[in-house]
């Protein structure tokens, strides 16, 4: 089978043939698509809090078949997705909705989790409550903006540059901003950051009192550390989110966060934001439309 090849941090991807994964206990997944997620910029960039071996094949999510024909998606730990054949564990399958494209499968496990769990499980959000997602074009940002306005939220975006502002609107923002034009008097019940860095920073001088800042991301820069004083005296809270060890350690909950964004999908109230198609040798440019900020929705590569 062919796969992207990582060689080396800051290597450029090889196709090249590889022997079949063996299945070892899990299941052959013939990819149709694979999810291009910021996770895989930071791993190829040497960023990655976890970073794997090299050389790797990364990618953490796919949809295609099982050998039967049955049409699935799923998550890949430890990545393999940008391969013509994944091996997955045989509790992250999950079965592709008959109404939806492997590329829109490869673009919704991850980023649809990534919003739908903490603002379901860390916050309760309904109609009243306002929400500020950042990065709000992007992967994790697009399926924010559709959960969030789901449950009922007003829901604004904040973006990079201004060819995005639409895109966040079409998906049920109620407005969009580049960064340093929110306006003053906005305040919000709940931020999801991806950004971090300074907007992390100054995000919560933009909460509600009783507001929370979930950090799910650090596109931009590190966490800066967050004084207990400043939580205490706004009478505001910080999350955290990191899907990849809440898969580990309560398998459970995510199953059912995915059954419940299932039902949600089937109601057409949310649809993956697939942005951008490539094939798998296309995997650097793909790399440099999230890294260069151009790209909107999700990036998927077609093997
Ligand atoms: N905690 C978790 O479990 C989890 C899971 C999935 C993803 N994430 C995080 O969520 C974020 C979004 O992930 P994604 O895969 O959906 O990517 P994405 O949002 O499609 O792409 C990243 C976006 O971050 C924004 N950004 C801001 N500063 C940036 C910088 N200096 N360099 C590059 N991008 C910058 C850009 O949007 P603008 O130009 O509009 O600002 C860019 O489009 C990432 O931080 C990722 O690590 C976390």
């Amino acid at each position: 089978m062919k796969v992207a090849l990582l060689r080396e941090i800051d290597g450029p991807f090889e196709v090249v043939d590889v022997p079949d994964p063996a299945p070892d206990g899990k299941v052959l997944v013939r990819v149709r698509a694979a999810g291009v997620n910021f996770a895989d910029v930071m791993v190829r960039r040497g960023r990655y809090p976890q970073m794997p071996e090299l050389p790797t094949v990364l990618g953490s999510e796919v949809a295609g078949e099982l050998e039967d024909g049955t049409r699935v998606m799923a998550l890949t730990a430890g990545g393999g997705g940008y391969a013509e054949l994944a091996a997955v564990d045989p509790s992250q399958v999950v079965p592709l909705p008959d109404h939806a494209t492997f590329a829109e499968g490869a673009a919704f496990l991850l980023t649809f989790l990534t919003a739908f769990i903490p603002l379901t499980r860390q916050v309760r959000i309904g109609p009243g409550s306002r929400v500020l997602v950042t990065a709000a074009a992007g992967g994790v940002g697009s399926a924010a903006i559709q959960v969030a306005h789901g449950l009922g939220a007003a829901v604004v975006g904040l973006v990079g540059s201004r060819e995005k502002i639409e895109t966040c609107v079409s998906l049920g923002a109620e407005a969009a901003y580049l960064y340093d034009e929110l306006p003053e008097d906005e305040r919000f019940d709940v931020i999801l950051d991806q950004v971090g860095g300074e907007v992390f920073a100054g995000s919560f001088a933009r909460l509600r009192p009783l507001g929370t800042v979930i950090a799910v991301g650090s596109a931009a820069g590190a966490w800066q550390p967050v004084d207990p004083a400043r939580i205490v005296g706004r009478n505001v809270a910080l999350a955290g989110f990191y899907l990849g060890r809440l898969l580990r350690l309560d398998p459970e909950l995510v199953g059912s966060a995915v059954g419940e964004l299932l039902a949600f999908w089937q109601t057409g109230a949310l649809a993956p934001l697939v942005g951008h198609e490539l094939p798998l040798d296309a995997a650097e440019h793909a790399h440099e439309l999230l890294e260069s900020r151009r790209s909107v929705g999700k990036v998927v590569l077609v093997p």
